[in-house]
């Protein structure tokens, strides 16, 4: 973890007062664009204490993503669920598996699932390794996004195929801004956010989607378009929205 996040990014909110400055004097920042490091974080997969698998309780087991992240559409955080959530199923699914071991040892119990002795017994939490993590100087927010039709996937990928969760979009300030100026590309009707099988064709034949003309809809470009009208987005671009 320690060099995953290298020691310069420490002067980066300086050099974000250096740019407004500088945008100040109306030159664009073209650089901030262009200069971010994308490379230090697509495809990051660090392994995990508990090999648990998104492709098998997502795609297979049907589940949504809420059940685990509750958080997500309620809050700016997004969070990992406890021992807890998990044990609702493992209690009885997979007893005592051996790669359920950090999961009985955070649930204080042993392999035939009783209590452990002494301070054992009351478990410990499950240390997650983070795989996502904006720097300190941004400020982001889930609840803003998934509750206007943006989804999951359009930031973290094919998650419902991911046996080990990795970093599939760079999360850069341009990645940022890109969809900023260009949400069509992305909104979707809400019901769908969670839905990561999602197929905007094949939504828009099923539903006969029709334009103001009474056209059938047949893009994502046009769709998103529509959207985007009928609930009044516009992202914002400027310069405090992310940094605060
Ligand atoms: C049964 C519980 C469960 C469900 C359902 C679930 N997740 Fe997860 N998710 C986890 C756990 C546990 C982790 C942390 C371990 C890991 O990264 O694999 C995690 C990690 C993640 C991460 C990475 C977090 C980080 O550290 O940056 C993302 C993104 C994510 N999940 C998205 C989703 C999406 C999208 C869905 C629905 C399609 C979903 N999850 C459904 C349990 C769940
Ligand atoms: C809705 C019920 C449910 C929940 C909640 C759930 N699981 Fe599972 N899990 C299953 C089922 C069903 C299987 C498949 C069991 C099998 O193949 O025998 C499984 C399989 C697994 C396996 C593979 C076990 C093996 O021996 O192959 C792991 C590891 C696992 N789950 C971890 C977790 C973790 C960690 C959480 C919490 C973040 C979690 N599960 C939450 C139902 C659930
Ligand atoms: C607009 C982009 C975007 C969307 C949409 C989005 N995320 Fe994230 N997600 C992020 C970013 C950026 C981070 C890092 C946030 C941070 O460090 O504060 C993150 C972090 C996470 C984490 C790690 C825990 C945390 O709070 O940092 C989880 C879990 C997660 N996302 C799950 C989801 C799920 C589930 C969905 C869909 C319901 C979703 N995300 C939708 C961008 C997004
Ligand atoms: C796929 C499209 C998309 C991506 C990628 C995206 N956003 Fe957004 N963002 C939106 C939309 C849509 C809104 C809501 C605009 C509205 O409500 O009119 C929004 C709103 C916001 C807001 C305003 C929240 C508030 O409290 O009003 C912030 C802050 C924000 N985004 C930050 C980010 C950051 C930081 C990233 C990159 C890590 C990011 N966004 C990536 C589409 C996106
Ligand atoms: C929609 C959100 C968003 C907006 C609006 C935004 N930024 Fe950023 N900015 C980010 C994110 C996310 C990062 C972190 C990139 C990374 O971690 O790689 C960042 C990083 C930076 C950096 C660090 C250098 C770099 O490229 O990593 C500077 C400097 C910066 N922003 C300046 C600005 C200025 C000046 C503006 C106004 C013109 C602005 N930002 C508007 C999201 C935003």
């Amino acid at each position: 973890m320690a060099n995953f996040f290298p020691r310069w990014t420490n002067i980066l909110p300086l050099k974000i007062v250096v740019c407004l400055g500088v945008m100040a004097s109306g030159v664009v920042v073209a650089f901030t664009y262009y200069a971010t490091p994308k490379a230090l974080r697509v495809g990051y997969m660090p392994s995990q204490p508990i090999p648990y698998d998104h492709a098998l309780h997502v795609e297979q087991l049907g589940m949504d993503c809420r059940y685990c992240h509750s958080f997500v559409e309620h809050s700016g955080h997004a969070n990992v669920p406890t021992a807890s959530v998990c044990w609702n199923c493992h209690q009885h699914v997979a007893k005592g598996s051996p790669k359920l071991e950090a999961l009985r040892g955070a649930m204080g119990v042993d392999v035939d699932h009783q209590p452990l002795e002494g301070e054992a017994g009351k478990g410990y939490p499950i240390e997650w390794v983070r795989v996502h993590r904006a720097p300190d100087y941004v400020y982001f927010n889930h609840s803003a996004h998934v509750n206007r039709g943006i989804s999951c996937k359009s930031c973290h990928g094919d998650v419902h195929k991911m046996k080990v969760v990795y970093h599939a979009e760079s999360h850069s300030m341009g990645f940022c801004l890109d969809c900023h100026r260009n949400p069509e590309q992305h909104l979707r009707p809400l019901e769908e956010v969670y839905n990561l099988d999602y197929d905007v064709a094949a939504y828009l034949e099923a539903n006969e989607i029709r334009n103001a003309e009474g056209d059938l809809v047949t893009t994502q470009e046009e769709f998103g378009t529509m959207l985007k009208e009928q609930w009044g987005i516009k992202p914002k671009e400027s310069c405090t929205t992310c940094h605060r």
